[in-house]
């Protein structure tokens, strides 16, 4: 359907335009197109929690023979049980495929990111890949969540062992596992929990990595102790269950209070910078709760990480995890970590950059190959977003102001979104029928995708130029780029900056056709492509116009940081967060997406829930609020001496795929063990001293 329309943005703009021109025709959205086929391989073997873990006391434990020689026997590591918890988390060798395993071997990662330090609470990253994910526990878990059936669907318990809810839903009271350590033998409990909460989530002048912030559990959320292993939890929304997903990874993973408060600024003479960067990537022995310890680092090199002696999780047999003695991450490229896991020189990639497919699958089609290489959905995708504030986050110029009030204008938004051509950006990453066209919100093929409450503005130019002429927008000066109004901006050209992850290829890619594809619309695009670490500082910090983003798993799962969905708390939106005031200046369309999303942490009703996300769907994509760019397949790639790889992984849905495969029960077979092990029967050494012990 066409509609024809008067460019009404004011009698000045029509004089001197003619009449052909005011009579411009605008195109109306219609429902995406069906993607091309393309077959997942792994087929997922559906369970329900209970059938992969359960927490309770074994008659017996074991560890490998030279933890018991080298340290045990000579008095420097008390015995394993008495390192244990009472009740260690046991999994359950029906869900493991290869069963139990054994101990030894190494798991060789390579990571295009560098470590800022391990601060990870107060803010700083450890360079992605992996690394974070095998450091911090979460109170919950949720990345194995892909092998759950539907209606079990609910985080996996990890340092929180259960929980219950009042009966008015009000407080949530959870059970911390009892007598677990940090890894260099402090005990873990409440007090980490309440640490982190207060002195560093609740801390205005703390921004913990991923988002953590008061409002990721609801604004007015208060957590309590009530002793060393129960706290309580009190939402303002009654049942709010959707918030135990929020607990899992990154949101919820309590630091090592014994270490890091001593150098908080309310407990010490630091300063909030000083307290963020007390833990340099050189402090090795950093205490975590995950499986591996950093125990050395050689920068642009690598980090080493040998196994935690204190773990807290075990196998049917009693056998302390984890099964892998050492962890490697390489530091490289994103697109090295591609070659590497193919060729063999590496173990792991998430092959999720189209450019390295073709490649990547004819290595690894031969038989003798060392990986192997799995393809799961399409739900890796992309999105352009238009930074919303017009109240001062980020703290723009003149032209910068401007350009977040075209973001705010519908007509604009449309116009940028019809002058794309998804079709053309997905096959310049890679062809053939790897890439969808992706019109923005929840990808299809999930379960909450509903195709009939999916508006897509094809690709048309015309009615894209009409659109920014509804915006007020016109070429005054005749050089081919349209001119702010009058009055805004010194009426100069409109120019746009967009802020790239410089770190990855297909960024790169998707930016430089944006920038090709609004040339012609008449809008410059000048990037800011910066590496990773930056992206991140100015992303936060609200430093960028328009910025182009791989989505998270929001839009995928919805079940997982769903509070992404929509900027349902000052602070929690990654594209549009409160002014200096502390006000949101929400457009009403986005008031309506809080309110959905709102409803839907608040239901357990499943029916309830799809209905809410068609609504959220088609307010979303109606309105153009992300402008999706393409859609596409990631493969799991991992090398062929590892056993216990669950079948079917995807590389992110509830989670990336080095939570999802559930690293510390992963194992090489004796036969197959290479000597990879750099640190050989050592163990960790004291925090902040300098690499392993023997
Ligand atoms: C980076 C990588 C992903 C994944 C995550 C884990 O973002 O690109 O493939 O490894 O780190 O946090």
């Amino acid at each position: 359907m066409k509609t024809y329309m008067m460019a009404l943005g004011g009698a000045g703009l029509l004089l001197g335009v003619s009449v052909a021109a005011a009579l411009a025709q605008t195109e109306s959205p219609t429902v995406p197109p069906d993607p091309p086929k393309f077959d997942a391989q792994g087929q997922v073997d559906y369970v329900g929690v209970a059938d992969i873990l359960e927490f309770k006391a074994l008659p017996e434990y074991h560890e490998p023979d030279w933890v018991t020689k080298n340290f045990v026997d000579k008095g420097k590591l008390p015995p394993v049980k008495d390192r244990l918890p009472k009740e260690p988390m046991v999994y359950k060798t029906g869900n493991m495929v290869d069963g139990v395993g054994v101990y030894g071997d190494t798991m060789r990662h390579v990571i295009g990111g560098r470590p800022e330090g391990w601060n990870y609470i107060g803010g700083q990253s450890q360079g992605w890949g992996g690394i974070d994910i095998g450091l911090s526990e979460c109170l919950t878990r949720s990345g194995p969540l892909f092998q759950i059936k539907a209606d079990e669907l609910e985080p996996l318990p990890n340092l929180a062992k259960s929980w219950e809810w009042s009966e008015d839903g009000h407080k949530l009271t959870m059970h911390l596992i009892e007598g677990a350590k940090w890894s260099d033998g402090a005990p873990f409990g409440a007090d980490d929990l309440m640490f982190y909460w207060q002195d560093n989530v609740n801390d205005p002048n703390v921004t913990p990595l991923n988002g953590a912030t008061p409002g990721t559990f609801g604004e007015g959320t208060t957590l309590e102790k009530i002793d060393d292993y129960t706290v309580v939890w009190t939402f303002k929304q009654p049942f709010a269950k959707q918030y135990l997903y929020q607990m899992a990874y990154g949101t919820f993973c309590p630091g090592p209070a014994h270490i890091l408060k001593p150098q908080h600024p309310k407990y010490s003479k630091n300063t909030y910078e000083q307290y963020k960067n007390a833990f340099p990537p050189e402090y090795m022995n950093i205490p975590v709760m995950g499986a591996w310890v950093p125990v050395e680092y050689r920068p642009d090199d690598i980090i080493v990480m040998r196994r935690n002696p204190y773990y807290w999780k075990v196998d049917e047999k009693g056998n302390q995890l984890p099964y892998l003695n050492e962890m490697h991450y390489k530091l490289s490229t994103w697109a090295d970590r591609d070659v590497q896991a193919v060729a063999g020189s590496g173990d792991f990639s998430n092959l999720e950059q189209p450019e390295s497919f073709v490649e990547a699958l004819k290595r690894s089609a031969s038989p003798d190959a060392p990986a192997r290489l799995e393809f799961g959905p399409r739900i890796i995708g992309y999105s352009l977003y238009p930074n919303y504030s017009a109240n001062g986050w980020g703290e723009p110029d003149e032209r910068g102001q401007a350009v977040r009030d075209l973001n705010r204008n519908d007509h604009f938004r449309k116009a940028v979104t019809e002058a794309v051509d998804r079709a053309r950006l997905g096959q310049s990453l890679v062809k053939g029928p790897f890439t969808a066209i992706y019109p923005g919100g929840i990808y299809s093929g999930t379960t909450y995708y509903d195709k009939d409450s999916t508006a897509y503005y094809p690709f048309n130019l015309e009615s894209a130029k009409a659109e920014l002429a509804e915006a007020g927008l016109k070429d005054t000066d005749g050089n081919g780029i349209v001119n702010f109004p009058a009055g805004t901006a010194g009426g100069k050209d409109v120019e746009v900056t967009l802020l790239v992850n410089g770190d990855y290829q297909t960024d790169k890619s998707l930016a430089d056709g944006i920038v090709q594809m609004m040339e012609p619309l008449g809008i410059r695009v000048i990037l800011n492509t910066v590496d990773g670490k930056q992206r991140d500082a100015l992303a936060q910090a609200g430093k960028f116009d328009w910025m182009v983003l791989r989505n998270q798993e929001e839009l995928t799962s919805v079940v997982q940081k769903t509070v992404n969905l929509a900027p349902v708390g000052p602070q929690t939106s990654a594209f549009h967060r409160a002014g200096k005031d502390g006000q949101l200046d929400l457009l009403p369309f986005e008031q309506q997406l809080v309110d959905i999303v709102n409803k839907f942490i608040a239901s357990s009703d499943n029916v309830e829930r799809k209905d809410l996300m068609k609504q959220y769907q088609k307010i979303y994509t109606d309105n153009v609020y992300g402008v999706g760019l393409v859609q596409y397949p990631g493969a799991l790639i991992i090398n062929k001496r590892f056993a216990n790889i669950p079948k079917g992984t995807p590389i992110n849905l509830f989670n990336w795929a080095e939570d999802s495969i559930i690293r510390e029960r992963v194992f090489v077979p004796t036969d197959k063990q290479g000597k990879y092990e750099l640190h050989a029967d050592t163990l960790p050494g004291a925090p902040g001293s300098a690499g392993p012990v023997n």
